[in-house]
């Protein structure tokens, strides 16, 4: 158990108090990162940045180099000419610069878009993603809620880490679900019996600390109810089933991240911290598929912008653009621990063909070498 003394929003109390004194960490993680005024990411803090010197907490790669959206604007490009849409769906947008770079880079493509739509829980982020975009206010909307039908190419950069997660903990034999109370000092864990569990068995009797992700899990079956033509590409890190619910990761993957040092103490600092985990991607699969998506590739981050041509004239580039170029796909970096997962809106089928199952009629690009769907 941890608790701390710090000042705590009044608001996060009487969420609290609302939930007769227990509230579960989902909730909790909901509150501490979106809730209106001071939750960490509705709060003015810069977040986003390279050093720790500008005030930012952590660094995403197309902050680390616009050759990422770059490359990522390529698989959009194919996705848009063989799905036959003109609409580039942006979910958890952050600063606003991926979607300057891939409307630049679409631009550069002559791909004309018809709209470029935003959608982010942040209202902050929303004001800075607007200045960020100025310069393509005729094309870039903001959209607060999903409309019935979306015909687009949706992307999602760090988008499932920064959702609430329910923690599980395993202790003498028994899942417990993971709720805060407030405490003399501030506030702590307390652990109640629950019927919840992980998505596979975890062998041995020993403590366990994990996670489950409901909240992805409903949004990835939301997007699939409402993407009727087009495809979606998510990017983050994470790992399949098996790796995730390893016996040996008893520790989970929740982390907090303040000026670039990460520490596993959501219960400290609360408002001015980032609260992220890792992505169990064979459970996003399985809900996208069962909702009726198809599955178009899973690889690792350094595969898919390789795929994308991302070293294509890179021997040309400057030092000092290539430093951080490497950094999205060395093993050691961003290149491994990240991965992409595709999905594409099922194809309309023709039930006198008895050939056609419904699968897609293209291959998306980014997964055409190193495709790793089987081990999900
Ligand atoms: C870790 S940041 C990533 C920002 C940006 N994509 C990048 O790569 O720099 C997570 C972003 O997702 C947004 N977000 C979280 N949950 C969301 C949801 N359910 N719908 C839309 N945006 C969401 C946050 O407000 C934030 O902009």
């Amino acid at each position: 158990m941890h608790s701390v003394a710090s000042p705590l929003p009044p608001d996060l109390l009487r969420a609290i108090d609302q939930a007769s004194g227990w509230l579960p960490f989902d909730a909790f993680m909901a509150q501490a990162l979106y809730a209106p005024g001071w939750g960490y990411y509705s709060a003015n803090s810069r977040k986003f940045g390279l050093m720790p010197q500008s005030g930012s907490d952590f660094v995403t790669a197309p902050e680390l180099s616009p050759h990422f959206g770059r490359a990522l604007a390529r698989q959009i490009a194919q996705a848009m000419q063989a799905t036959g849409v003109r609409e580039v769906w942006e979910f958890g947008a952050g600063s606003g610069t991926l979607a300057q770079q891939v409307l630049r880079s679409l631009e550069g493509l002559g791909l004309l878009l018809d709209r470029y739509v935003i959608v982010d829980l942040s209202a902050s982020l929303q004001q800075r993603q607007r200045e960020a975009l100025a310069p393509w206010a005729q094309r870039v909307q903001w959209l607060q809620q999903l409309p019935d039908r979306i015909e687009a190419v949706v992307i999602g950069n760090e988008l499932f880490d920064a959702m609430p997660v329910k923690l599980l903990v395993r202790k003498a034999g028994l899942w417990h679900e993971r709720g805060v109370v407030r405490a003399d000092e501030g506030l702590a864990f307390e652990d109640r019996i629950t019927p919840m569990r992980p998505a596979q068995d975890i062998p041995g009797a020993h403590d366990y600390l994990t996670e489950i992700h409901l909240q992805a899990e409903g949004f990835v079956r939301t997007l699939a109810q409402v993407l009727h033509r087009g495809a979606a590409f998510f990017i983050d890190y994470g790992f399949p089933q098996a790796e995730y619910y390893h016996p040996q990761r008893h520790m989970g993957t929740l982390m907090c991240h303040q000026a670039h040092r990460a520490d596993a103490h959501p219960l400290d600092q609360v408002g001015l911290k980032d609260i992220t985990s890792h992505v169990n991607f064979t459970g996003i699969a399985l809900t996208g598929q069962d909702a009726g998506l198809q599955v178009l590739g899973y690889t690792s981050q350094a595969h898919f912008l390789i795929n994308c041509g991302l070293l294509d004239g890179a021997g040309d580039l400057p030092l000092s653009e290539r430093v951080m170029l490497q950094k999205l796909i060395n093993e050691h970096e961003m290149g491994e621990l990240f991965k992409v997962i595709g999905f594409a809106a099922p194809a309309p089928r023709r039930p006198a063909d008895p050939s056609d199952q419904g699968l897609p009629t293209w291959e998306a690009l980014g997964f055409s070498n190193g495709d790793r769907s089987h081990t999900l």
